[in-house]
């Protein structure tokens, strides 16, 4: 059991080289199903970037992002292996559907290629704790997809938690959904992805606010997950019948420091909203309102509660614009941490403590009590 994961993984952040900046960076997608779309686009508009190749376990993807992005001199190989074992990088982003993630992203390390991996981490602590053995022994770091990092209202949350203004943090709710919003293909079944809404959005909800705090180490889990809309055809037509991940999870959850965690997040509900986020603080407390379609970013002014001269008063923080997309600033955080050689912009050392809670979770819900994590030496 390691006591901090985030200082015991400093020593292998630090000694990352960087790449040869005198070139283009040469860089592989892995997985090019819908969200490579993303990967594709922002890659290409960095002067600094060749993709040089791409894999697919389904051909026609492959070749079909080629054609449209009119890449002519690209390589195509039918998995991550191939590509790995053929070709220089200089990175790569593993695109691959959830239960896809560890694998393709240790042989990527192994082979000392640094990784952009598509949120969540991983399904499993276990696959986390062995990511995070790859980058120790390879040198190379991860960055987790996480864009909502890179948007100003959510750095706007860390800033205002950061700035003392909330005093210390005793408790937080967090979480997020939609009435009706179960998406469909590899994120609705065991076989490849393996958790539902909780590792699909509540990676982000659980990110807002932990990222904020400095990500305090997870105690102990009391978890709940359901699936009774995803199951049921009245609500998700055929897919009901391959559907078999959660659609709802709820959490109860102690994290170090004695500050309690309440998470509730749906891919599917009756309810408008499973409430708002809200961190309270023995000083102040921060309202951040949910969205209808909760996917990591706000769409709403946020509301401080204080107290001034005695007089309690709210302060509204309002929507802040982006200079450039999320998803740019994801790819452009990665390209920089290659070229200086990291650290990571969104380091496993962090999303470890999230990945653990979304594990906690599965693990608890099957055993109908709470239990403790605890999570691996690295
Ligand atoms: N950051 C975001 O906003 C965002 C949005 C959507 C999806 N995602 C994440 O991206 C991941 C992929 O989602 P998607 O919608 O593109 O899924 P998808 O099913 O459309 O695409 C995944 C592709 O990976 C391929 N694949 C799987 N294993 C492979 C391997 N070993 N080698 C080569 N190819 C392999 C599959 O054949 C498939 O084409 C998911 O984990 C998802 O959570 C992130």
């Amino acid at each position: 059991m390691s006591d901090n994961v985030l200082s015991q993984f400093k020593q292998a952040e630090e000694a990352v080289k960087p790449a040869d900046t005198g070139r283009k960076l040469r860089i592989g997608i892995i997985g090019t199903g819908g969200i490579s779309w993303c990967h594709f686009y922002n890659y290409l508009k960095m002067p600094d970037v060749e993709i040089v190749a791409i894999a697919d376990l389904i051909p026609e993807r492959a070749i079909e992002r080629k054609e449209q992005f009119g890449l002519d001199n690209v390589r195509i190989y039918p998995s991550h292996k191939e590509l790995l074992d053929n070709e220089e990088l200089d990175g790569v982003s593993v695109c691959t559907y959830h239960r896809q993630h560890a694998e393709p992203t240790i042989y990527a390390l192994d082979k000392g290629v640094p990784v952009l991996l598509e949120k969540p981490f991983t399904v499993t602590l276990d696959e986390a704790v062995e990511v995070m053995r790859a980058e120790k022994r390879s040198g190379k770091f991860v960055s987790v997809g996480f864009q909502p990092r890179f948007n100003p209202n959510m750095q706007m949350i860390k800033k205002i938690v950061q700035s003392g203004v909330l005093g210390e943090i005793y408790y937080i709710q967090t979480g997020g959904g939609r009435r009706r919003g179960i998406p469909g293909g590899s994120f609705i079944e065991q076989s490849t992805a393996g958790i539902g809404a909780i590792g699909d959005i509540g990676c982000y909800s659980l990110d807002a606010v932990l990222n904020p705090l400095g990500y305090p180490k997870p105690l102990t889990v009391s978890g709940y997950v359901s699936d009774f809309f995803g199951k049921d055809p009245k609500y998700n037509g055929e897919d009901a019948k391959v559907f078999d991940v959660d659609d709802f999870g709820a959490a109860f959850v102690r994290l170090e420091g004695g500050i309690i965690l309440d998470f509730r997040i749906a891919w599917a509900m009756h309810p408008d909203t499973p409430g708002d986020t809200i961190i309270f603080g023995k000083e102040g407390a921060l309202r951040i309102p949910s969205t209808d379609c909760w996917n990591g970013s706000l769409d709403n002014a946020m509301t401080l509660y204080h107290d001034v001269c005695g007089e309690q008063v709210e302060t509204r923080i309002p929507l802040l614009e982006e200079e450039k997309s999320d998803f740019y600033m994801k790819i452009r955080s990665f390209l920089d941490a290659i070229k200086t050689g990291g650290p990571s912009p969104v380091p496993t050392s962090e999303i470890i403590y999230n990945q653990a809670i979304i594990d906690g979770i599965v693990k608890s819900a099957k055993l109908g009590r709470e239990i403790e994590i605890e999570i691996p030496e690295i």
